[in-house]
């Protein structure tokens, strides 16, 4: 697990070190920049990057409120409490208190998880554990904390007062004013359904598991396609839990397959059958990951343009979150795989954070043009229908790369 405590079987470990192993000879075949670096050299050039972007980052925003989470006409952008993004950032340095043991990471990071706090009560939205996972479930993963394991227990029990039994979902989004939604569910949703299954245990609230179950079937019942790839967005009538539409909304159309709506789902289902060892979520983990990999648009390196189905391709923006989402979700489904495809999942996966980590993408460190804001990534795309946060950073695709390092690296606790 990666957010919270986990249970993990000895034989998926045992799976996991080998596949790391194989891709490990295999190394010197993987393209990229840094083909002649090793996981381990990869691994540590990656946080020593990370320790002085969101260093600068800590000395330029501590003091003043807000989550920084993208740069726009080159300053960062701090985000209130209620965004769903907020969590992304204490995460991140909780990852770097992980990666380096340094007690300024922690501090830093307790520090920001705190400013979360509201969203516990946040009783608008779904996506509480995106906000309150990657804060307080790395906090409790990493500290033991029990502030922290109350505080995500809270959200637990927030985020089920969205459910509706009818349609066997919990409601993404609260209608807006011009809505023509009855109850909309977006892929993205699958993302908070690890909070429900960790407050089942801890709790001992089997309700709750029994939520993220039937939310986790009707996803998989009605969001995919035959291929393996999902729609963004199903309205329900909250009524009758009938159908009324697949739409999209952050996609380039409501038959295409937008590039982070498909890493959420990859890695929703990987979570998922790892929560509750159902082979349904396992075999649409796999039918995802054979989506994306061996997609004809898929460019070389690996980071896939913002949605599949862009008609501009090759002149689309990319998505490194998505690259850095599914490379995380790949790590971990190798865990789950026969050797042949872990060790598949392990190369591709390698070779995304490869990419990731070459200076197409990773930001320099330094102070010079390519600060980045003081983010990781570059080239990113937030919103690109709404022409919001194309090709820039953002928080969350910084979070992921560096979970998806700690995984490669193996270190990360519970995986
Ligand atoms: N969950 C919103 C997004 O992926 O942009």
């Amino acid at each position: 697990m990666t957010r919270y405590p986990s249970v993990g079987t000895a034989a998926v470990r045992l799976i996991a070190a080998l596949a790391l192993a194989l891709a490990g000879a295999a190394a010197g075949a993987t393209a990229g920049a840094n083909a002649q670096e090793t996981v381990s050299q990869l691994v540590q050039r990656s946080f020593d990057t990370a320790a002085a972007q969101y260093g600068g980052m800590l000395d330029k925003v501590q003091r003043k409120p807000g989550f920084p989470r993208t740069v726009e006409k080159g300053e960062v952008v701090l985000v209130g409490v209620g965004d769903w993004t907020a969590g992304f950032f204490p995460g991140s340095l909780w990852y770097l208190y992980e990666a380096t043991g340094d007690a300024k990471w922690r501090l830093a990071a307790a520090d920001y998880t705190a400013r979360t706090a509201p969203a516990k009560f946040d009783k608008s939205q779904h996506d509480l554990g995106f906000m309150l996972g990657a804060g307080y479930g790395n906090g409790y993963r990493l500290t033991g904390d029990p502030a922290y394991r109350d505080a995500l227990l809270a959200g637990a029990t927030t985020l089920v007062t969205r459910f509706n039994p009818k349609v066997g979902s919990i409601q993404s989004w609260d209608l807006w004013k011009n809505s023509t939604w009855a109850f909309p569910v977006i892929v993205d949703n699958l993302m908070n359904l690890e909070l429900l299954t960790w407050a089942a245990r801890t709790a001992v609230e089997p309700r709750y598991r029994e939520i993220a179950v039937t939310h986790a079937d009707t996803t998989l019942r009605n969001h995919f396609r035959p291929d393996g790839s999902s729609f963004h967005l199903v309205d329900y009538d909250p009524q009758t839990g009938k159908i009324r539409s697949r739409v999209t909304v952050q996609g380039n159309a409501d038959a295409s397959s937008w590039a982070r709506g498909q890493a959420w789902a990859l890695y929703g289902y990987t979570m998922m059958y790892r929560e509750t060892k159902q082979e349904d979520y396992l075999a649409q983990a796999h039918k995802i990951a054979a989506f994306f990999m061996h997609h004809p648009r898929l460019p070389a390196d690996k980071v896939p343009y913002w949605d599949f189905d862009d008609a501009s391709i090759p002149n689309a923006p990319r998505d490194s979150s998505a690259a850095a989402i599914v490379a995380s979700s790949l790590l971990e489904l190798a865990g789950f795989s026969n050797a042949e495809q872990a060790r598949a999942y392990h190369t591709f996966a390698e070779a995304q954070l490869r990419s990731l980590a070459s200076p197409a993408y990773l930001a320099s460190g330094g102070e010079g043009g390519d600060n980045n804001g003081n983010f990781l990534l570059k080239h990113a795309t937030g919103h690109k229908p709404a022409g919001k946060e194309i090709d820039v950073p953002l928080n969350y695709a910084d979070y992921y790369f560096l979970e998806a390092l700690l995984r490669l690296k193996g270190t990360q606790a519970g995986r």
